[in-house]
């Protein structure tokens, strides 16, 4: 037998600063072991992202989709207050909701009837004197809310364990980065998801997108066509690597990072950094944008959210990608090789028409599921997994790069500590540490 049959994990990553060697053992992509070690020690005691406030804003809003593998309902109840509630019936089990989002008072069962308010309660049994008075005494045929649920900065995270640490706790020093991302816009009247979600899947290792999203490595390769097409329609790129501009990448503990810079990157940002092709109207509102928020969250900070791009990699599956659009995207394996990503765009209320036009534009250009970014990218991930299938006879991966400089104080946005930070907190959580 194998050592790494009686020890599923302890072999799977070498961690040797000494030597400046980071390695993943490929079979962590492909064994189905594994993936039921994540679904047990990872999604089921982790936070993970559920949907955005301003999808429930308004009293009887709601939402339904999976997150992490189960059905829910997130709602608003005629009172105003926030639930989430797994989405099956306390009868027999059909999911009780079956569109995607909408407005309802009550969710009545499609298969027998049963009819649940918007908090929960069993208010209808179709033949009600079939059953005893008291049968919901205890309140057991309600709809059942997740164990925890928690919102921050309009983030709306579960958590399927209930001893689970709060959720400002759990997010470290992200929490900040999400707050930055809740905070464009000169209205200063919050965020909203703008309609409609992204899915899309990858025949590939869910692991390899949170990998891949915040990779500062790939782009002059796997992008070429994208950079190509940025030189052609702006005349130049360099213009806008200023002196004062940075590229790094940060640890933000508990398994989360991000890639970050400043004036690094050849798009606009319709929060609000113009590209010669917008033109003097838009750069000119984009300045007026600019102006209204150094005034309400201070100059250095506007400058950071205004003229930054940002990768956000969350532990363990939702990536904010702040760069040309802002997006929300989460994903889940339904296989060792095979996953589901779920993608929002994510705007400022108020925001104008003509920079919410621009918005879209660069969200569908690059980050959509058909841009120039998200499909070279779904085909490295499912090259790298066809490329596992080897990986008896060529087992590891190797994440070395910028080791020897990570505990520096600006490690390299091509370096790997990203990915390191993700595999350091990956193997802990399934050798049993506490989330
Ligand atoms: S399964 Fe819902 S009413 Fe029977
Ligand atoms: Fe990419």
């Amino acid at each position: 037998m194998n050592p790494q049959d009686l020890d599923p994990i302890g072999w799977a990553v070498v961690d040797d600063k000494a030597r400046g060697v980071f390695r993943v053992h490929r079979r962590a992509f492909v064994d189905a072991q594994i993936l039921e070690l994540e679904r047990a020690r990872i999604f089921s005691r982790c936070w993970i992202y559920a949907a955005h406030a301003s999808e429930v804003a308004e009293p009887g809003q709601y939402v339904a989709r999976k997150v992490a593998g189960r059905e829910l309902i997130v709602n608003r109840d005629r009172d105003g207050r926030l639930h989430v509630f797994f989405n099956t019936c306390t009868h027999r089990g059909a999911l009780v909701c079956r569109e995607a989002k909408g407005r309802a008072r009550n969710f009545s069962c499609p298969y027998h009837g049963w009819t649940f308010a918007d908090d929960g309660r069993l208010v209808h049994q179709p033949i009600p004197e079939s059953y005893a008075p008291d049968c919901n005494s205890d309140g057991a045929l309600n709809l059942r809310e997740v164990p925890r649920f928690d919102e921050f900065c309009g983030f709306i995270f579960v958590n399927y364990d209930a001893q689970a640490i709060p959720l400002a706790d759990y997010l470290a020093d992200a929490g900040d980065y999400l707050r930055m991302a809740s905070q464009h816009g000169a209205a200063g009247a919050g965020m909203e998801i703008v309609s409609g979600t992204q899915t899309y899947c990858a025949k590939a290792n869910w692991k390899l997108l949170q990998e891949n999203s915040a990779d500062g490595y790939h782009a002059d390769t796997t992008h070429a066509s994208y950079m190509d097409y940025i030189k052609a329609r702006e005349g130049s790129v360099l213009n806008l690597y200023s002196e004062k501009g940075f590229g790094r990448v940060r640890n933000l503990g508990r398994g989360h990072s991000v890639s970050e810079s400043i004036w690094g990157t050849p798009w606009g940002r319709p929060c609000a950094r113009a590209m010669p092709s917008f033109g003097a109207e838009i750069k000119a509102e984009m300045d007026a944008v600019f102006e209204t928020m150094a005034a309400r969250v201070g100059r250095e900070r506007a400058d950071f959210i205004c003229h930054g791009d940002r990768n956000l990699l969350i532990f363990p599956n939702l990536v904010v990608n702040d760069v040309c659009a802002l997006t929300i995207r989460t994903f889940y394996p339904s296989a060792p090789d095979y996953f589901e990503v779920n993608a929002w765009a994510l705007a400022p209320r108020g925001e104008s028409q003509t920079l919410r036009d621009l918005r879209l534009r660069n969200y569908l250009e690059f980050l959509g599921p058909g841009g120039f970014a998200t499909p070279d990218d779904q085909e490295m991930l499912e090259l790298c997994q066809r490329g596992y299938q080897a990986h008896a006879g060529v087992e590891w991966n190797d994440l070395s790069r910028g080791m020897a400089t990570e505990d520096g104080p600006s490690p390299a946005k091509q370096d790997e500590l990203q990915m390191r930070t993700f595999w350091r907190r990956w193997r802990d959580l399934l050798a049993g540490a506490a989330v």
